[in-house]
């Protein structure tokens, strides 16, 4: 097996499928994780996952990841992405390549949606590609992983 890459999803990502299926989609979040096994197993990464509605339990997890020697995050931080400092202070404490992703084009979206306090810590952002974008993410990580490890 090749990277070791943690899926990291935030609050009422969960509830794919549920939650306002014109934005995100009628796919579950156990059919994010189905799909992205997928990838990962095709790409030989080891993958993992954690979803919380809570701030402190993702900063856990991203302090967990540290110890765990996590090559890469894919993160989609949900509303926290707009107004969190302590996770962005987190991703950049662990000094893991993450990646941003959002299922939703969040540029297009309201006005809150534009700031991001964890992108000045990330390696790439993918943005509006539904689920299919953290297969995109993990597919970043590998290409900045071989070019920087
Ligand atoms: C989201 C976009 C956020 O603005 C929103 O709060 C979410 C999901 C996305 O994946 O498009 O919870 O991160």
């Amino acid at each position: 097996m090749g990277y070791k890459i943690l899926v990291l999803n935030g609050p009422n990502l969960n509830f794919l499928g549920i939650r306002e299926p014109q934005i995100y989609g009628h796919e579950t979040y156990d059919d994010l994780l189905l799909m992205i096994k997928k990838h990962a197993a095709e790409c030989n990464v080891e993958v993992s996952f954690f979803q919380s509605n809570h701030e402190g339990a993702l900063i856990d997890a991203i302090q967990k990841a540290y110890f765990d020697k996590i090559d890469g995050i894919v993160f989609n931080p949900g509303a926290y992405t707009h107004t969190s400092i302590a996770l962005a202070d987190a991703v950049k404490s662990v000094s893991i390549p993450t990646v941003e992703v959002h299922i939703s084009d969040v540029s297009t979206r309201e006005s809150f949606r534009q700031v991001s306090y964890i992108r000045e810590h990330t390696v790439s952002q993918v943005v509006g590609e539904g689920l299919k974008g953290y297969n995109t993410a993990i597919d970043r990580l590998i290409e900045y992983l071989g070019k920087n490890r």
